[in-house]
């Protein structure tokens, strides 16, 4: 006897097709898993015996059970296809009976516990996204996945708590069970948000944030410790775009794969604010062990990468985050193949200003790569408020978050419109060749620039960043050409530590 049932792994973000065949043949109940499954497949066999037993299913008599995993070349992982064998073993050894056109158009995902009932796994939104590539019509998924996998509009999921609930569906014997709509995204805002208005002070600090979120531009925090930096970057969150339906689906998917979607919020609707420590390592940071997972670079994915301390991470930490700063994106090859993880964020970086003994100056010089420092468009200097700012009431203390966000949302459509025939979407990705083509400058600003040069020895790349940001700040200024006020202004941000 022999069935065949359909399941996914994941590869990267993506799903990949598995068909799991399931064979019986005279023997005395033995069970064998073949086709590259790792330590927790074989392990499948431990529970799927258990939960058949619970469900009052004999598990064979007098017959010996051959799983095959298919494409028998890729790797596998997880408990994912317990429910898949289970039913298969059950469909082989007689004890149900599903109709051939439900198995054909049905796809299979989850953990059984011994008693039957279904866990929850990751990667459900990618496996919903591929059945509709394939064509596949129906996928049954653990109830507590649900509403993850009605995401994708036109896919019919079974969401089950347990497995004896999945067959009396497919027998036709029971009605699946509502999936229960996404909590509202307000669990999406995080406490820890910090309004514009709440912070004294910091008017310089604080432009520079509002111009690094209307053109995405990464942006370093330089000042003494107690200045604010910390704070000044949780209230940078509250000024970024929202997300437009297509990039919520993105950034879910990478929190599926990384196991990171809490259950009650199966769409991620506010841009991810990742903050991350000076000891992690460089595989947190960009991703990858054994079997590729994304790391905090793509987790930081269409939001914010908050390195505070910079100075304190390992040179060769910050050096590993140069490629995907260039990239947006991050390949990690492995003897199987390699995957690539989106990893297109706003880097917001703080740290203690260098002191200017000669020594000091060396070691920033060194830690902070000039690679990495040609990614940061703007640079600020954030000074501790007097205290008798700190005393002051709130209240008439600059622009509150909401209106600030409204100023970058101005900008942005700005530059949807700029972009419409490119592939970026912010000023932050333009090249040499999109600052030709699409940044040109008036006669005086060409001037002031050109002075700069000379006078402030800018950089060639000092003399690109500075364009850039002058484009973002005349967008926040409604503005169709770039003037002298906004060179003059972006020149205020540029990297005195390296230019
Ligand atoms: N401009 C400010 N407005 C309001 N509170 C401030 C300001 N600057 C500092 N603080 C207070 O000081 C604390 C320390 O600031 P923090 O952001 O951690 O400084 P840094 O990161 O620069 O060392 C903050 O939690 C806040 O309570
Ligand atoms: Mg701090």
């Amino acid at each position: 006897m022999l069935t065949k049932l359909t399941s996914f792994a994941t590869i990267g973000l993506e799903s990949e097709r598995i068909t799991v065949e399931v064979g019986s043949t005279p023997g005395e109940g033995k069970i064998f898993i073949v086709g590259l499954g790792d330590m927790s497949v074989q392990e499948s066999k431990q529970r799927v015996r258990h939960a058949l037993r619970a469900g009052g299913y004999h598990f064979s008599t007098g017959l010996t059970i051959t799983v095959n995993l298919a494409p028998a070349d890729l790797r596998k992982a997880g408990p994912r296809y317990d429910l898949a064998i289970a039913l298969g073993i059950l469909i082989v050894n007689g004890s149900i009976t599903l109709p051939e056109a439900v198995l054909e158009s049905t796809a299979f995902l989850g953990e059984l516990a011994l008693d039957g009932s279904l866990r929850h796994i990751t990667g459900i939104l990618p496996a919903a996204i591929a059945c509709r590539k394939l064509g596949i019509k129906r996928l049954v998924v653990p109830a507590v996945n649900g509403s993850e996998a009605a995401l994708i509009p036109g896919l019919e999921v079974i969401a089950a708590a347990h497995m004896g609930e999945v067959i009396s569906i497919l027998k036709g014997e029971a009605e699946p069970a509502l999936i229960s709509a996404p909590a509202s995204s307000a669990a999406n805002i995080d406490p820890e948000l910090v309004d514009f208005a709440d912070i004294r002070g910091q008017e310089h600090a604080k432009r520079a944030l509002e111009i690094a979120a209307a053109g995405g531009h990464n942006v370093l925090m330089s000042g003494a410790p107690g200045a604010g930096k910390t704070l000044l970057a949780r209230a940078f969150r509250g000024i970024l775009p929202p997300l437009s339906q297509e990039e919520s689906i993105e950034v879910t998917r990478i929190y599926s794969v990384a196991n990171l979607l809490p259950p009650e919020i199966p769409l991620i609707t506010s841009r991810p604010f990742r903050v991350v420590h000076h000891t992690a390592s460089g595989v947190s940071i960009v991703g990858g062990g054994q079997i590729p997972g994304p790391g905090e670079i793509s987790l930081a994915h269409r939001g914010v990468l908050f390195l505070d301390e910079l100075a304190e991470f390992p040179a060769q930490v910050l050096e590993v985050l140069r490629q995907p700063l260039e990239d947006r994106r991050i390949t990690i090859t492995r003897a199987q193949g390699s995957v690539t993880f989106p990893a297109d964020f706003t880097m917001v970086a703080a740290m203690n200003p260098p002191r200017f003994t000669a020594g000091s100056k060396e070691r920033v010089h060194r830690r902070i790569s000039a690679p990495l420092l040609d990614r940061i468009d703007l640079t600020v200097n954030v000074q501790p408020v007097p205290i008798e700012d700190l005393q002051r009431p709130a209240k008439a203390n600059g622009d509150t978050t909401a209106a600030v966000l409204g100023r970058v949302l101005k900008a942005r459509m700005r530059q949807t419109k700029r972009f419409t025939l490119h592939t970026i979407r912010t000023n932050k990705e333009m090249g040499v060749k999109e600052i030709d083509a699409l940044c040109p400058l008036k006669q005086d600003a060409q001037s002031l620039l050109s002075q700069a040069v000379d006078r402030m020895g800018l950089s060639a790349r000092g003399y690109h960043r500075a364009i850039k940001v002058a484009r973002t700040i005349a967008d926040l200024a409604d503005a169709e050409h770039i003037g002298i006020e906004h060179v003059a202004e972006a020149l205020q941000y540029r990297q005195t530590i390296e230019d």
